[in-house]
């Protein structure tokens, strides 16, 4: 199966500069939910010393069950967005409750839990089942933007439905964990939002927007 050269670099930029992070090593799905609810509103930085007490107070989800929902929100204090903890608890009870204890293995399946949208969906799939599906937040929708120099905006319907498909189209189908968390660590390290780190970049070759020296043009976004 031939890839772009996109993914191939993505990829191997991957292998040598990932973050070592700890749910990564064992793609648990039950971590790898945990995290992604954490970081979806939270940096790294922020979010690591939440993601351990909370998985060492609730190292899986009988145990996460288990707890009362003021446990949880104790762990939960100064995070914010008090909702994501409410629905990660109920959630976890549904799982223990009605699956078993069995996390769903699907996209399509984990989208039915509550709190669990597209990205988070998409990112337990790909990471811990190896679903081919792309993981698209504002870091991939910000190196689309930049690598394809598109004037489309990256908050509107077109935008988006046209940076998604870009997306599925550039995933690696055979190593989707590794080219998401790839797109994540791109995102975070070397296309920043503001002086992103163009030497460092394995795509920087093709970049039309670095090509046009208009990095700082791109994403455009349609509200102000
Ligand atoms: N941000 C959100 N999810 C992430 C992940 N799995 N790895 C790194 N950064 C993230």
């Amino acid at each position: 199966l031939k890839m772009t050269s996109f993914t191939t670099n993505i990829l191997t930029w991957y292998q040598s500069n990932q973050r070592d992070l700890p749910w990564r090593a064992e793609k648990d799905p039950y971590l790898v939910w945990i995290s992604e609810i954490i970081l979806q509103q939270t940096q790294v930085k922020q979010g690591l010393p939440y993601y351990l007490r909370f998985t060492k107070a609730f190292p899986d989800v009988y145990a996460l069950a288990r707890a009362s929902e003021q446990e949880v929100l104790k762990l939960w204090q100064g995070l914010g967005y008090y909702s994501r903890a409410r629905n990660l608890h109920a959630a976890a009870r549904d799982v223990v409750e009605r699956l078993k204890g069995q996390m769903p293995e699907t996209k399509k399946d984990l989208l039915l839990l509550k709190g669990i949208g597209p990205y988070t969906a998409a990112a337990i799939a790909s990471i811990s089942f190896n679903e081919p599906v792309a993981v698209v937040d504002g870091n991939v929708y910000r190196l689309l933007s930049r690598y394809f120099a598109s004037s489309l905006p990256i908050d509107s319907t077109e935008g988006r439905k046209h940076f998604d498909a870009l997306a599925h189209q550039l995933l690696s189908k055979s190593r989707p964990a590794d080219f998401n968390q790839a797109m994540m660590d791109m995102g975070a390290m070397i296309c920043t939002p503001a002086q992103p780190k163009c030497n460092d970049c394995p795509v920087a070759a093709e970049c039309q927007a670095r090509l046009l020296s208009q990095q700082a043009l791109f994403p455009v976004k349609s509200k102000t």
